[in-house]
């Protein structure tokens, strides 16, 4: 467990991380309780946020799995779970107030009238906890399970209060599924209630990506493909598949990360500026881009999967070796694509994204590349020494910006070396970064949806990833293609070689 720095009064650059916004009385509802997410992710960030007071007072937590427990069982696993997850020391008189508030309820939605104990449990929450009628049901359970609790949920909305309904990812299987899922839930649901949630977009970082471009006056301008040469975006896990084989298996990086964390991290660092941060308003603008993203062909997307190898020093099983997978699988644990989109700021300017699994180190950035300075009045000892402008956004870890500038190395003559300007989040700010589950259920509970994907967002990203997988039905890729430590195949050096360019450096 990491403990939040200490926060110090004097620094100025804290003022404004003191504003607090107030939740509304609540009863969420967790499907999918006995699982993982809700252990590692959900309860510690509510936790957090009671750390914090930051959820109302009137607050209640209704647990749902088919597992059985008892109430006390489950505040007892959850208490655990924030032991070992949650980022702030355990507090047991916070634990204890918050913990107050937990129900559990087993059932299967499987079964005619399963709801029937969550809906009782929700009724006595009202009365016990004062939490108005007002429901945050937030779907943590696997996709195939998701309809079934939508229709049952949605059948006993309430009149008093408001309901929202935050869905996890992944948000379908391919456009055509996705698409039902969409129809299913507004049969029960209005868009305004439904949140589907990236928990990249709940990421500090990524949303500094916004205020880097829109708050400060510098960089629009040159935010374009008169300045810009290329974009790359990486999202490097070094982890393998962690026992998922089962999830892993039918999404492959395609669908696990491509559909929505990158394209997304694309979506907004193209967008046009939003004419305010209205969640409308700056989904708008993200659908803007999708929609002018075109197809990429087969020669722009390159897919691997590793073979064993060595992470850190220690020997690692290659994918088809890993607990459940087939032996002669074909699911992708390496994605790379070039994309372009289409409009006037961004034409002809690639956008290269790769993510992977057992790639030699876990990070996400944004490298915007800009174009060599047209003519260096200097001698330089080699076109190495003056390297074109990086501006990096460090997503993960590391959280930050830094821009690689030329600088004149001390002494004689005037030899020139690259250096970065660099702003760290945590040395800055110096407090802890709140995790993006923290942001996103309290946006949630205060009804803002800017952080979370729109119906027809949902739905481009789809189709961009249906058209690239479109060809991979037709062959047999040679599987393994790169080894567990090492940046991906051979092929994704060649994507960018072939326009005279190479990943960026780790
Ligand atoms: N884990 C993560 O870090 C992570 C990250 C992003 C997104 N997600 C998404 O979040 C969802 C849950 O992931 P997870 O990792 O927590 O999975 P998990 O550990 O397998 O847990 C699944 C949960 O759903 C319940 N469940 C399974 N089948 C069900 C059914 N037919 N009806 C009702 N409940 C059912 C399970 O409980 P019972 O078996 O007791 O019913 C369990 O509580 C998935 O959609 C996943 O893709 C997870």
């Amino acid at each position: 467990m990491t403990q939040a720095p200490a926060v110090s009064q004097e620094n100025p650059l804290l003022e404004g991380l003191r504003k607090r916004r107030t939740a509304e009385p609540c009863a969420l509802t967790i499907f999918g309780a006995s699982g993982d997410l809700t252990q590692r992710k959900l309860i510690p960030a509510l936790y957090s946020l009671a750390f914090r007071n930051l959820l109302p007072p009137n607050f209640g937590v209704v647990g749902v799995a088919r597992t059985p427990m008892t109430d006390d069982e489950f505040r007892e696993k959850m208490r655990d779970a924030v032991v070992a997850h949650a980022r702030d020391e355990f507090r047991p008189e916070v634990w204890d107030e918050l913990a107050e508030g937990f129900r559990y309820v087993a059932t299967d939605f499987g079964q005619e009238g399963g709801e029937q104990h969550v809906v009782e449990c929700l009724h006595a929450l009202d009365r016990d906890r004062g939490t108005a009628g007002n429901r945050l049901d937030y779907l943590a359970v696997p996709p195939a399970a998701i309809e079934a609790i939508v229709v049952a949920m949605g059948k006993h909305r309430t009149s008093e209060g408001w309901t929202r309904l935050i869905v996890e990812k992944p948000f379908g299987h391919d456009l055509e599924s996705a698409r039902h899922l969409n129809e299913v839930i507004r049969t029960y649901f209005d868009e305004s209630e439904i949140f589907r949630i990236d928990h990249y977009l709940g990421k500090e970082t990524v949303q500094n990506m916004l205020v880097l471009r829109f708050a400060n006056g510098i960089f629009e301008p040159i935010w374009n493909r008169q300045f810009v040469d290329h974009v790359q975006i990486t999202v490097a896990e070094s982890l393998g598949i962690e026992g998922r084989a089962e999830f892993y298996e039918q999404a492959g990086a395609v669908r696990d990360i491509v559909q929505n964390h990158l394209l997304q991290l694309v979506a907004l660092t193209a967008m046009e500026p939003p004419i305010d941060f209205s969640a409308d308003s700056v989904r708008n603008e993200k659908v803007k881009v999708l929609k002018a993203m075109h197809t990429p062909g087969p020669k722009h997307v390159v897919r691997g999967q590793y073979g064993p190898g060595y992470i850190e020093g220690e020997e690692v099983p290659g994918y088809r070796e890993e607990p459940g997978v087939a032996p002669d699988s074909l699911t992708e644990t390496y994605v790379a694509a070039k994309l372009f989109v289409d409009n006037w700021r961004w034409a002809d300017t690639p956008f290269y994204i790769r993510t992977g699994k057992r790639l030699p180190k876990r990070e996400t950035t944004i490298a915007i590349q800009f174009k060599r300075a047209p003519h260096p009045p200097f001698e330089i000892d080699s076109e190495d020494s003056l390297r074109p402008n990086v501006l990096l956004v460090h997503v993960q870890p590391d959280e930050g910006v830094s821009l690689a500038v030329g600088a004149k190395v001390p002494g004689q003559g005037m030899t020139i070396r690259t250096v970065h300007m660099d702003f760290l989040y945590g040395g800055a700010f110096r407090t802890g970064l709140p995790e993006a589950y923290e942001r996103l259920i309290l946006d949630c509970l205060l009804g803002d949806a800017t952080l979370f994907t729109r119906a027809d967002e949902v739905e481009e990203q789809w189709a961009i990833v249906d058209a690239m997988v479109a060809p991979w039905k037709r062959d047999r890729p040679n599987f393994p293609n790169y080894a567990a430590g090492t940046w991906g195949p051979a092929t994704a050096a060649e994507l960018l070689a072939r326009d005279g360019r190479e990943w960026r450096a780790h």
